[in-house]
């Protein structure tokens, strides 16, 4: 008689294990990365255009030829992670044309460190549409000329001896003035991360 009854109680004490052993286990995974992501507190990489020249800047028709040369400071402020940067290229935008860009060497960043990158680039008989070119010719007449610079990268990261898969890095430096003309010291200029 009190099979089936017993039976019952038996599965249903079963499932209440199991359901609890699912909590137990959630709460504990949970835990695990709370407190990985208290010890590794990730911050946000910074990047900053230090100096940035312009030479040979000459527009003929719609055609540009120029020669570019930019520091740029690659920050990580994390204390326990790492990046490899295993490609990186740099872009010189004008008015959301491209006009030169740059293979950079792949590297290692330590934490909690600052890496200078410096690249030289040129654009060679770039053509431009009529209207770009025409802005361009005004901002070189004025000694100002407003570009951005781009990175695209591919990176991971290192905590102790785990390494991430990659992502995707993306840096926009907008508003970047250089002064192809004149001695005109250089502004820094703090850039735009998107992983
Ligand atoms: C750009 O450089 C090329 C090669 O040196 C030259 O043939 C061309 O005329 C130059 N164009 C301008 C706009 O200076
Ligand atoms: C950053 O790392 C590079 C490469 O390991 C090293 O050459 C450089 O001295 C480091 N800079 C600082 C500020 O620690
Ligand atoms: C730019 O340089 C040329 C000579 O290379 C000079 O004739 C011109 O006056 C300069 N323009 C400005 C705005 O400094």
């Amino acid at each position: 008689m009190a099979g089936p009854a017993s039976r019952r109680t038996g599965s249903s004490n079963a499932g209440r294990c199991i359901l609890f052993t699912l909590i137990a286990i959630i709460v504990l995974l949970g835990l695990i990365v709370l407190i990985t992501w208290l010890v590794i507190r990730p911050k946000k990489l910074v990047y900053t255009i230090e100096s940035g020249k312009a030479s040979g800047f000459e527009l003929h028709k719609n055609h540009l030829n120029a020669s570019f040369h930019f520091c740029l400071k690659a920050y990580n402020p994390n204390r326990r992670v790492a990046l490899y940067y295993d490609s990186i290229q740099a872009f010189v935008f004008y008015d959301d044309q491209r006009i030169a860009f740059q293979t950079l060497e792949p590297f290692f960043q330590p934490r909690h460190n600052a890496t200078r990158l410096e690249f030289k680039t040129m654009g060679q008989s770039v053509a431009l549409p009529n209207s770009v070119a025409k802005d361009l010719r005004l901002e070189k007449a004025s000694g100002d000329i407003e570009l951005e610079i781009r990175l695209k990268a591919r990176i991971r990261f290192k905590v102790g001896v785990w390494k991430s898969s990659h992502y995707n890095l993306k840096v926009f430096c907008s508003n970047v003035e250089i002064h192809p003309n004149s001695t005109r010291t250089f502004k820094q200029k703090e850039c735009d991360v998107d992983t």
